[in-house]
């Protein structure tokens, strides 16, 4: 069956947690707070773009865009991404990071910033920048976009991600 892609909506909360933490589940990069923050960055108030990929009534992926700063830079975080494990390398995790670039380019930040594996977000033009800096595990992992100028500074997600 075809999957859909579109804005999360209410009543989606609990598949939302769900696919995260079943796409997470037994990853060494894992950590158990991973499920539950799309719900943490709505209540804060920090959930720029909720978007779910759908079959039929089930919710087989999401990816969510939250503010960060790069420097003095305005970015857009992106992530977390997950795919439910039986619905993998069908496309449906490339698809969302486009729909989520597409949106990031539009909403007229300077760019967008990840903290993932290399070589997975290469395909989509991340790269990593020696001008940047962050202050928290897995520096090495920090990729970025730049829409405009070279990246400069230290990057600063939301809240949320580090509690
Ligand atoms: C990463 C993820 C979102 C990709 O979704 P997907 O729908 O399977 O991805 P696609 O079908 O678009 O792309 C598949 C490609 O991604 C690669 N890939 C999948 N997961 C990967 C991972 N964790 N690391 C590196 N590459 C990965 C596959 O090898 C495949 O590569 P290929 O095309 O060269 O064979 C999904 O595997 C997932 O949810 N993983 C667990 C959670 C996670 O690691 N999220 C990202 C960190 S925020």
């Amino acid at each position: 069956m075809k999957y859909k892609i579109r804005q999360e909506q209410e009543g989606d909360e609990a598949a939302i947690v769900d696919v995260i933490a079943r796409a997470f589940a037994g990853k060494s990069y894992a950590d158990e707070g991973d499920a539950t923050l799309v719900d943490r960055l709505r209540e804060a108030g920090g959930l720029i773009l909720s978007l779910v990929a759908t079959q039929g009534k089930e919710i087989v992926g999401q990816v969510a865009l939250s503010a960060a700063r790069v420097g003095d830079g305005k970015y857009l975080c992106v992530g977390p991404l997950a795919v439910a494990p039986h619905q993998q390398r069908k496309g449906i995790g490339s698809d969302l990071m486009g729909h989520a670039l597409g949106i990031a380019q539009a909403y007229g930040r300077d760019g967008v910033v990840l903290q993932g594996d290399l070589h997975y977000y290469s395909r989509f033009g991340f790269k990593v920048f020696d001008t940047v800096t962050y202050d928290g595990d897995g520096a090495e992992y920090i990729q970025l976009i730049p829409f405009e100028d070279t990246p400069t500074g230290a990057v600063v997600f939301h809240r949320v991600f580090s509690e």
